[in-house]
């Protein structure tokens, strides 16, 4: 499942990232790259133990933990702390899929079953750029507005078309969900989504929704794995 969440920066939020990362020290992002993808990577990147990616990467996920939208689709179990790179003219990242096992630091490991790319620069700040993602039946070309968010299965081969004018920043990171399975996480999102609309046509008290509100929780019980 693919989705795209809006507004996860707010335009306030969204000028600071900019300011801030108009200033910032870059670095060639093959440095970040396992060895297959640094082959196919041409692009510049903060380094991630920098403390302005930290600042920049903590306040993305403290405004996620606060979207209902991202919760109930992803169910994140463990998160990693965004990154955030930058694409001028002439720059691509050229087809791959993203490492399945990321080292979260204290031993601790995180298998992507999800991938986010947050877009810091708007659509007519540069061209070219477009992030593709292949799925069995079609190639998706995707270039959001600034601050919007895009979720996708990280089993995807994906791409950063070349940048040809201007330059295209994001920020993007990886998640392991609660719920390994991405059609039972797609059935609960569904069903979460629904529950939600009729809390707000019905009332939370109403008895079917009460019901079908335990019948996702119970859902949720059965195929969490925490
Ligand atoms: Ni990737």
């Amino acid at each position: 499942m693919m989705l795209h969440i809006p507004r996860v920066l707010s335009p306030d939020q969204l000028s600071e990232y900019r300011q801030a990362l108009a200033q910032a020290q870059w670095v060639d992002g093959r440095h970040t790259a396992g060895q297959a993808a640094a082959q196919a990577k041409n692009n510049l990147q903060l380094p991630p133990d920098s403390p302005l990616a930290q600042r920049l990467g903590q306040g993305i996920l403290a405004a996620l933990e606060g979207n209902a939208l991202f919760m109930s689709a992803a169910l994140p179990r463990r998160v990693l702390a965004p990154r955030f790179n930058c694409h001028q003219a002439g720059q691509a990242y050229g087809l791959h899929v993203d490492n399945a096992v990321q080292r979260l630091g204290g031993g601790e490991l995180l298998r992507s079953d999800l991938s986010a790319t947050l877009f810091l620069t708007a659509p007519d700040e540069y061209q070219g750029g477009e992030l593709e993602i292949l799925s069995s039946l079609t190639t998706h070309s995707i270039k959001l507005a600034a601050g919007d968010l895009l979720l996708y299965p990280s089993t995807s081969l994906h791409q950063v078309c070349p940048v040809t004018q201007g330059t295209r920043l994001c920020a993007f990171f990886w998640l392991q969900s609660m719920v390994r399975d991405a059609e039972q996480r797609r059935l609960l999102f569904e069903l979460d989504q629904s529950v939600q609309q009729l809390t707000r046509e019905l009332g939370a008290g109403h008895a079917s929704v009460l019901q079908l509100s335990g019948l996702y929780h119970n859902l949720v019980r059965q195929w969490a794995d925490i």
